[in-house]
């Protein structure tokens, strides 16, 4: 069978995307299956394999090498953000009758609206921020803003990851400035109440045999919050699995990840973060395309649970394949 792992695409998070893309393309089983790194940029949708690249014929998502026309039978997506995060490239590869190892378009687009998902998710009892949201263009009052969200608040593009364009806010003044950088990436921008508390983010992955949430991780920040640089730079943050925090949390914790899951009909490995203070829990977003990264979460829970992510990816191919 031909895998194709997709990566790139036309977001911020591009970069980040193919660090994932490479580190999921390596864990791919190659003793059972034929595995190709895809890579899209726009309209450029390529093969890449060594330093040649083949182009993608996307009427039916194949592509031809040395005079041999090789067509994906699986697909495994890790681009953040547009296309790969936001539906766009699910409804595609339904169009073309490829399966693929993740969540399908409805949850896709729902999650990456991180507006949307949180009035979705609050209607069956989960506890978010209150929050604000703007689209480009729109009047507002910045007093009006503040009374509603308080100081400090987190200033966030509603449709991006990696934290890109988000800015913590202290000040009034300093309200403007982050909502510029926010619009310049996403046509709508949500302005979220600032919870003081411990940042915690839990993996979840149901596929065939495979059904549980990972070990907790908690993410301590070297700087003002856990950005971009925190995100990626190791030096940045310090992340200790299991989370230190109680059982009774742990629990609480992992089954409600697990219940966001079904709420939301995933698919594959999905990661939600929340942040804790005190005794109550704050869902911050669900990442249907978590980062994959040799620095990211998901692969550290799965290293800690004594697992390894090329069998978790075994399983989750079979899952579509058999
Ligand atoms: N958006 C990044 C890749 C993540 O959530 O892991
Ligand atoms: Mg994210």
């Amino acid at each position: 069978k031909n895998i194709a792992v997709i990566a790139g695409g036309n977001s911020s998070e591009y970069g980040v995307s193919l660090q994932s893309g490479n580190n999921i393309y390596n864990e791919v089983d190659e003793t059972r299956y034929n595995k190709y790194l895809v890579i899209l940029k726009g309209r450029d949708w390529h093969v890449k394999i060594g330093d040649v690249t083949y182009p993608v014929d996307k009427n039916d998502f194949s592509f031809t090498k040395d005079g041999e026309r090789i067509a994906f039978d699986f697909a495994y997506i890790t681009i953040h953000g547009n296309p790969g995060e936001n539906g766009l490239l699910q409804g595609y590869l339904d169009m073309m009758g490829v399966p693929y190892g993740g969540c399908n378009v409805l949850a896709s687009a729902l999650t990456f609206d991180k507006h949307t998902c949180n009035a979705y998710l609050k209607s069956y009892g989960v506890n978010v921020a209150n929050s604000v949201m703007l689209k480009r263009g729109m009047a507002y009052d910045v007093n009006e803003i503040i009374e509603e969200v308080g100081l400090p608040c987190f200033v966030k593009p509603n449709a991006e990851g990696s934290s890109f364009g988000v800015s913590k806010v202290k000040e009034a003044g300093q309200l403007e400035k982050a909502l510029r950088e926010a619009f310049a990436l996403c046509r709508e921008v949500l302005i979220e109440t600032f919870i003081d508390g411990k940042e915690l983010t839990c993996g979840v992955v149901k596929a065939g045999e495979l059904d549980f949430a990972m070990p907790i991780a908690e993410v301590i920040p070297k700087k003002e919050f856990f950005d971009f640089e925190a995100k990626y730079d190791p030096k940045m943050s310090d992340e200790i699995i299991p989370a230190r925090i109680s059982p009774e949390l742990t629990h609480r914790i992992k089954t409600l990840s697990s219940m966001i899951y079904d709420i939301l009909r995933c698919d594959g490995i999905i990661r939600v973060d929340y942040i804790v203070r005190d005794d109550e829990i704050f869902m911050l977003e669900v990442n249907t395309t978590p980062g994959m990264t040799s620095n990211s979460f998901v692969p550290k829970m799965v290293r800690a649970m004594g697992g390894t992510l090329r069998d978790v990816l075994t399983k989750i191919i079979e899952a579509k394949l058999s």
